[in-house]
């Protein structure tokens, strides 16, 4: 039997990881936005089948404003919410998205009681936090992309600088999204070597500083944050999901005493596969580390302190 993922949000984010999963022929695909924006899902997702043909898969995806089609879901990607307008604090940021988070996780779940959720609406640690409270799920079920887009970029602009191929390059990442991401410059290596050995401080922190600030830069330019590299990320961890890789990712993920935090989600590496998260990895840091961690884990909170219950 197929299996099949609901994409919440039929938007730059969301439509684009349904593109991604289709190409991969992984799982039937079901894109939903709300009854306003009309018959919008319902193009994308003809349009998207239609590529079928061309490109070799046999995904069918259908694009729908009501849950019903969504039902018995193996996992649903949530999208759905509102980009941060110029002159929108943080705090109303945050509490629209809590609206959106709070109706779209209540009816998901409802129509696919047994489904793993992804969660990749920003403020995106607070909005992981809010949905595992708002749906009572184990963590295990519930959970946010950041990391593999942000250390995906950091492989990126690693590869470039060395003229490597990006295969080559592992980068591990930790804490929260963009600005708040903590590099492991230690553990980030080329084909096995770590990348302190391959390039001088002053270019890692360079690169280091144009990976934290990877989607203010591609805001710059398109007018819109980013979504080729992140519906690939969101596709990447479905796919590991999906065939029950066991594949060790960084996501956030809440912590009941990993890293010394407790009540908080946070980008920690973990092993995705058929349950979801698997297990939680725990590297040892060092000071520096330890330094940016904290500092991490601090915004996080101020962010998070923006929820209203
Ligand atoms: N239920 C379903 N869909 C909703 C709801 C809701 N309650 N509220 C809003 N949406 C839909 C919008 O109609 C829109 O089509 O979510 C979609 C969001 O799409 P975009 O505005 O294109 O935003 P996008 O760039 O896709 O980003 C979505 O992902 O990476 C994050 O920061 C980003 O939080 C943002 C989210």
């Amino acid at each position: 039997m197929k299996t099949k993922v609901t994409v919440v949000g039929a938007g730059n984010v969301g439509a684009t990881t349904a593109h991604w999963l289709a190409a991969m022929n992984v799982a039937d695909v079901v894109l939903l936005d709300i009854p306003q924006m009309e018959k919008m899902p319902m193009g994308k997702a003809l349009d998207l089948m239609q590529a079928g043909p061309v490109f070799g898969f046999d995904t069918q995806v259908v694009g729908t404003n009501d849950y019903a089609d969504t039902k018995d879901s193996d996992v649903v990607v949530v999208t759905a919410g509102v980009p941060r307008k110029p002159g929108m604090t943080r705090e109303d940021l945050v509490q629209t998205n809590q609206r959106i988070i709070t109706d779209v996780i209540g009816r998901a779940l409802a129509a696919s009681p047994h489904a793993i959720f992804i969660v990749v609406t920003n403020p995106l640690d607070t909005m992981v936090y809010l949905a595992l409270k708002v749906s009572g799920l184990p963590r295990e079920r519930l959970f946010g992309q950041a990391g593999v887009l942000d250390s995906a970029r950091f492989r990126t602009f690693i590869a470039r600088e060395l003229d490597v191929s990006v295969e080559n390059v592992q980068a591990s990442v930790l804490g929260g999204h963009g600005d708040e991401m903590v590099p492991l410059v230690r553990y980030s290596t080329v084909a096995g070597v770590p990348i302190g050995e391959l390039l001088p401080p002053e270019r890692i922190n360079a690169i280091v500083e144009r990976t934290r600030k990877g989607g203010g830069e591609i805001v710059e330019l398109l007018k819109t944050s980013a979504y080729y590299a992140p519906g690939a990320a969101v596709a990447k961890m479905v796919e590991a999901i999906l065939k029950d890789k066991k594949l060790i990712l960084p996501a956030s993920a809440y912590l009941q005493g990993e890293y010394g935090l407790n009540d908080i989600c946070f980008g920690v590496p973990v092993k995705l596969g058929a349950k979801g998260i698997e297990q939680i990895l725990e590297y040892k840091l060092n000071a520096e580390e330890r330094t940016m961690f904290d500092k991490s884990v601090n915004l996080i909170r101020g962010t998070m302190s923006a929820l209203k219950y």
